[in-house]
């Protein structure tokens, strides 16, 4: 990731390669933001003329580069970043605002080496979104690229920079012996790397991300960050009933794993449990999805993903909260030993499900999860998963469903997702939705009416909810892959979206504010 440093210096004493500035959408064109006078300065107060005359409007995702005016600063290219319309005179910009503006010149930077970003940082919050945005915009993949430094194969000078993210990044404004803005930053660092784990699990092709090196992966970071750790084989879910997890799982040559880590603090009074959907890559089984639909299936563990970095950063934070991570892992293949539409599998709550689609595997493997994430009474249960392509035609790409057995949790949820920058919406779960799931021969069929198909799949899991247990499960199908080009500080492939959610979750939840 790339190293972050806090400056109090102003924008054009900054040694950089790049200064980058805020430009925003006024009544009568482009308006050089708070934090680039110094900048507006040594440019004799032309910049906002200049960057007009250069087409730049001021608005979100736009970049402009310009030579810095001579002698003018100590970088010698100056980067205009749109920030959309200019707030009020008393308001400041959002905290969405500033992330995407981070990200985005973040994304316009790669192959730099070092960037300050003199955005306007008006308190911690603010540096807390820059910090958080410029982070995450600098992520790159580049593990299965033969030319990539990681791999230490050779490159040409003129490919070097293409791909490389900023290795630098400056902020200023931002003052490293205000407490507020060094905890801001800190804390932004480790979302922003724990955000990077879960997409660098998800764009991990399934040859190599199996539930085995998934399971493998957790164990490694378990014992750096000192947490619990419980991985159940094929034989302990076989010894402990875990039908629905076994049945999705025993098509494929990689045996499912189920795990939990815990991460608990001494003076913890809540605790709270999270369970990730991971089905490392999803056919669709016997009932195989067409060419069209499976090429991004990798990408259907992105919720295990989640919750395993979500509870990581638990540990990293210190958070005075008990979090406990259930991934539900196993990969969903079609053979001679996989399970069959009608077949009838038994739970491991005790309930059969009679299998009518093998597509319909997601509520499989956490419905096995969450019962026994219930066992331990956690105050709160919040499950995350690529679930239903239902909820990607109802709320598009960029936001995904919020559920709930409990309604005012379900608005908690939907609050702290808009906290933490994540775009989420409430959906119900009407019942009579339950009928299309009877079964002729078991207690419920995994799939119903096709219409609302994301709320038959909630009122699904719901049948393995203990009732006293508040619960809601994020439908994060859209969101947790970007097949389109890359936005603000989000890149193409997978987004880690739900991740900083749950933080906020168990943050707020330590505080005292929820549960
Ligand atoms: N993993 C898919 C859902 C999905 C779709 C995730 C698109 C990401 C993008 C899930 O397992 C699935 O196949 N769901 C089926 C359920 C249906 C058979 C009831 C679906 O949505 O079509
Ligand atoms: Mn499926
Ligand atoms: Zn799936």
């Amino acid at each position: 990731m790339s190293a972050l440093t806090l400056s109090t210096s102003s924008a054009t004493a900054q040694r950089a390669d790049v200064v980058v500035i805020g430009v925003a959408k006024g009544a009568k064109g482009p308006v050089v933001a708070l934090g680039g006078e110094s900048v507006d300065k040594a440019y004799g107060g032309k910049l906002a003329a200049t960057l007009d005359a250069l087409g730049a409007a001021g608005s979100e995702g736009e970049t402009t580069k310009l030579p810095a005016p001579d002698g003018g600063l100590k970088a010698p290219v100056v980067l205009a970043v749109g920030l959309g319309e200019a707030p009020g005179k008393a308001e400041s910009y959002d905290l969405e605002t500033l992330r995407r503006a981070a990200g985005t010149a973040a994304r316009a930077l790669s192959g730099t080496k070092k960037a300050a970003f003199a955005l306007p940082v008006e308190d911690a919050a603010a540096v807390a979104a820059v910090t958080e945005g410029a982070l995450l915009g600098s992520y790159s993949f580049t593990t299965y690229r033969s030319d990539s430094d990681a791999k230490g194969g050779k490159r040409s000078a003129k490919d070097k920079g293409a791909s490389a993210p900023l290795a630098e990044i400056v902020l200023v404004g931002a003052k490293p012996r205000d407490k507020a803005h060094k905890a801001a930053a800190e804390r932004a660092e480790v979302l922003a790397a724990e955000v990077a784990r879960a997409r660098d699990l998800i764009n991990t092709p399934s040859n190599d991300l199996t539930p085995i090196a998934f399971a493998d992966h957790v164990r490694e970071a378990a014992k750096q960050h000192s947490l619990n750790i419980e991985v159940m084989d094929e034989a302990a879910l076989a010894k402990g009933g875990y039908g629905g997890i076994l049945g999705v799982g025993q098509g494929s040559d990689n045996p499912p794993r189920l795990v939990r880590i815990g991460h608990t603090h001494p003076k913890a009074k809540k605790t709270i449990a999270l369970v990730g959907k991971g089905i490392t890559y999803d056919s669709g089984g016997i009932s195989l999805k067409p060419a069209g639909h499976n090429e991004t299936m990798k990408c259907d563990m992105s919720g295990a993903a989640a919750v395993f970095a979500a509870v990581v950063s638990a540990a990293r934070l210190g958070l005075r909260v008990n979090v406990t991570g259930w991934l539900a892992l196993a990969e969903n293949m079609p053979s001679g030993s996989a399970t069959r539409p009608g077949d009838v599998l038994s739970m491991y709550s005790g309930k059969t499900v009679e299998v009518l689609n093998t597509d319909a595997e997601g509520r499989l493997v956490l419905a096995d999860a969450l019962t026994r994430a219930c066992e331990e009474s956690p105050d709160a249960i919040v499950d995350v998963a690529t679930l239903t392509g239902a909820m990607v035609l109802a709320l598009g790409n960029r936001t995904f469903g919020v559920l709930s057995n409990d309604d005012a949790f379900r608005t908690t949820v939907h609050e702290l997702a808009e906290e933490a920058g994540e775009a989420s919406w409430p959906m119900p779960m009407p019942t009579h939705l339950r009928k299309g799931m009877e079964s002729p021969v078991a207690d419920i069929a995994n799939i119903g009416e096709r219409p609302g198909g994301g709320l038959v799949a909630g009122l699904f899991l719901k049948e393995f909810v203990d009732e006293d247990v508040v619960w809601a499960h994020l439908d994060i199908a859209g969101p947790a892959f970007n097949e389109a080009g890359p936005f603000g500080y989000t890149p193409k492939g997978g987004t880690g979206s739900g991740v900083r959610t749950l933080v906020r979750l168990a943050e707020r939840t330590a505080a005292g504010d929820i549960g």
